[in-house]
């Protein structure tokens, strides 16, 4: 049962808890006495180095709903509108903002009070105009190009002149989707990892149009929010998944041609080259359909790139319906989250 079931929380309203500075400064500070993880010792200045003193997260699922929770757990923002489509995806994003934060605070590493705060400082809503005049919004709805077309061309439509627009997406093209926007010198990448709330990086995406000043901003907030920037250019897979990605199709490459098992090709990736899980376990907790929307994608736009190929035993477990940890059976066998032995 979480906090707010049973009646922890009490969230506040960013009326009464933020309405001015001082006030803000005042929870701030107080929730400051007791907080033990270092992530939340250091008194924040409002709008950060990155001056965003509003921001708007789009769309509140796996990535979206960590990306909001940690903009308002950084203090920096006097508000973060967190915007669904429909009210029951909002309140399962809500839910899930809540419960992380409940566990901060049964684990001792956040007070009640600051979590009272972050959750007061977010405004959830499902109406798009509380968007138009954020400073800076952070869109993670689906992976699909036609409706990040639809919502960029509504947002550059709404939004005041100033705002910045940054795109979570893992696979697609930034520089396209700047251009729906109507304002392709402020549109930026920010590729976070799941779970947001723990992973550090932060892929911050230029394109040749992003004004550098824009970038700058952006890159600045990443560090705002608590999290470590890298900086890369509008590529496939920015820099983790070009790697990544390619290496997990050569490992699958390798049981197709029959050069060596499941079994051993991890063992030999994982003592040989210290990586803490071999690619087929990796691609099975990722998620075979995952791994084959991406790879099909960038052969289809990029024919001409050698890294870039489908391998068959992945076509071949994606029809099965064998997606890896999510139904129980991909290259390994599955309990939950528990990896055995390799599939037959
Ligand atoms: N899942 C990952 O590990 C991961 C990692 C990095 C980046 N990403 C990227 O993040 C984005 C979101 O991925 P996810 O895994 O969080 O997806 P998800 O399906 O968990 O969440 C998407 C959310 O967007 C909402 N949505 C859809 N259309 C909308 C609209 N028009 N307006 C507002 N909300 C809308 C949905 O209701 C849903 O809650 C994608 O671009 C994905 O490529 C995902």
């Amino acid at each position: 049962m979480n906090a707010i079931a049973r009646g922890r929380f009490l969230p506040t309203t960013l009326s009464s808890s933020s309405s001015s500075k001082n006030a803000w400064r005042h929870h701030a500070g107080k929730a400051l006495a007791a907080v033990v993880d270092k992530r939340f010792l250091s008194l924040p200045t409002p709008g950060g180095t990155s001056g965003f003193q509003t921001v708007g997260c789009v769309g509140l699922g796996l990535m979206g709903h960590g990306i909001c929770q940690v903009a308002a757990t950084s203090g920096v923002h006097s508000k973060v509108v967190a915007y669904e489509k429909e009210q029951r995806f909002l309140d399962t994003g809500r839910d899930r903002i809540v419960k992380s934060l409940d566990k901060l605070v049964e684990k001792g590493k956040m007070t009640m009070e600051f979590a009272n705060d972050t959750l007061g400082r977010i405004e959830f809503t499902t109406d798009l105009d509380a968007l138009k005049d954020t400073d800076f919004i952070v869109e993670a709805i689906i992976e699909n190009m036609d409706l990040k077309e639809d919502l960029y061309t509504k947002l550059g439509e709404l939004c005041k002149p100033e705002t910045i627009f940054a795109s979570n997406t893992s696979s697609l093209s930034i520089g396209e989707m700047a251009a729906f926007s109507g304002r392709p010198d402020k549109f930026v990448g920010v590729h976070f990892f799941n779970p947001v709330q723990l992973m550090k990086l932060v892929e911050v995406i230029k394109t040749d149009q992003t004004d550098s000043m824009v970038f700058d901003k952006c890159y600045k907030w990443v560090e705002d929010i608590g999290k470590i920037p890298v900086s890369c250019g509008d590529t496939p897979g920015f820099i983790v998944n070009r790697l990544l990605v390619p290496s997990l199709m050569q490992a699958m490459a390798m049981v197709d041609r029959n050069d060596a098992s499941v079994k051993d090709v991890d063992i030999a990736m994982k003592l040989g080259a210290g990586h803490p899980m071999g690619p087929l376990h990796l691609a099975d907790y990722i998620g075979l359909d995952t791994c084959l929307f991406i790879v099909q994608g960038w052969v289809e736009k990029y024919p001409e790139e050698p890294s870039f190929f489908i391998p068959q035993c992945l076509v071949a477990k994606v029809e099965a319906g064998d997606l890896g940890r999510k139904t129980g059976k991909g290259f390994y066998e599955w309990d939950g989250d528990k990896c055995g032995a390799p599939a037959s």
